[in-house]
């Protein structure tokens, strides 16, 4: 398995390459490119690590030489936010970013899983989907947008209120990536009762958990280290998927014939071609209904605007 960082000289990129680095399968390849110089010498720091993956790195214009024979492509390139800011302002810079790279991959390594972390995510991912149409290679079961962040943040919240052990606390994350669009499945959590004020208030945590980070790094960027173990989660399962492990069930955000939205965060199980099912996300509560109608709105406009940059 060779598995492409991209953006990986950033706070992500650095957190998750020291991640895979120690958890990828032995025997894995690991490549890192990052437009900044420092890159290949972030190749070489990890390569000190006595793990049996190979560690590569590259700096410059041009990711084809990192992109090569990739199997998976987890890009994180682009802009983080500053406090005051949303997500959406980061799209007019990190559009033409992830537009550029994903026409790399689709150039280089079109049958790729390609995992888009690079807020805003709802409409990143749109671009993406489209990059990969005009050039002929859209798969619809190869491209993620990567939303395992909210998943790990909704565990550790619920464990924290409630006093669970977190190991044994499973959450759904459905919708997107932003404010509204983030809608933790809290009626399903196993064996917790929550009061509706305890529903409210969690479930607008969740959704602002990213803006917490913010402004406590207090413009030094937004979430990177639970965000790189985020990323890597979500990088393992695809790998694990891809060697025909059975039962990796992850959230992402797809193109997966959702009835509520072109791309819609659900689970779904993922195998040797990507996403192998898209599994129902299952009964949900009146107060989730009515959050998940609410939202649809904003995502889809978030959506729409994603197709028009590339149209
Ligand atoms: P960062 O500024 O620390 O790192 C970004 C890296 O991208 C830098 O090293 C930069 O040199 C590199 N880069 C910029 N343009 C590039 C290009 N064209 N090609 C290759 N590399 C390029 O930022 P960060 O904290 O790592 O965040 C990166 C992105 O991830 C942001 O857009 C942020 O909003 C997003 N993010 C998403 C989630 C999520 O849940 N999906 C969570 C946290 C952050
Ligand atoms: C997060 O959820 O932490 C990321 O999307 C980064 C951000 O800007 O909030």
């Amino acid at each position: 398995m060779k598995v492409a960082v991209l953006g990986a000289a950033g706070g992500i990129g650095q957190a998750l390459a020291l991640l895979l680095k120690t958890q990828l399968p032995a025997g894995s390849k690991l490549s890192l490119y990052d437009i900044a110089p420092v890159t290949p010498g972030v190749a070489v720091d990890l390569s000190h690590i006595p793990t049996a993956v190979e560690v590569q790195g590259f700096a410059g214009k041009d990711p084809s030489a990192a992109l090569d024979g990739a199997d998976v492509v987890l890009i994180s390139a682009g802009v983080a936010r500053k406090p005051g800011m949303d997500r959406s302002d980061l799209f007019n810079i990190n559009a033409g970013i992830v537009k550029n790279l994903v026409e790399q991959c689709a150039a280089t390594c079109p049958k790729a899983l390609i995992g888009i972390i690079t807020n805003p995510v709802n409409t990143t991912v749109a671009i993406a989907a489209e990059v990969l149409k005009k050039a002929g290679v859209y798969d619809k079961n190869r491209l993620f947008g990567v939303t395992t962040l909210d998943v790990i943040r909704s565990e550790t919240f619920v464990a924290e209120a409630k006093g669970l052990n977190v190991a044994d606390v499973k959450v759904n994350v459905i919708g997107g990536h932003s404010g509204v669009t983030i809608l933790p499945l809290l009626s399903q959590v196993e064996g917790v009762n929550f009061t509706d004020e305890e529903v409210a208030a969690l479930t607008t945590r969740i959704q602002n958990a990213g803006t917490e980070v913010v402004e406590a790094k207090a413009g030094g960027g937004s979430a990177t280290l639970s965000m790189g173990q985020a990323a890597c989660r979500f990088g393992l399962s695809l790998v694990r998927g891809l060697q025909g492990d059975a039962n990796v069930v992850e959230c992402a955000y797809v193109d997966g014939g959702s009835e509520h939205a072109e791309f819609f965060a659900q689970p779904i199980l993922l195998g040797k071609n990507g996403v192998e099912e898209v599994l129902a996300y299952g009964d949900v509560s009146a107060f989730e209904a009515n959050a998940r109608d609410e939202m649809l709105a904003t995502l889809k406009a978030d959506i729409e605007l994603g197709i028009n940059f590339v149209k």
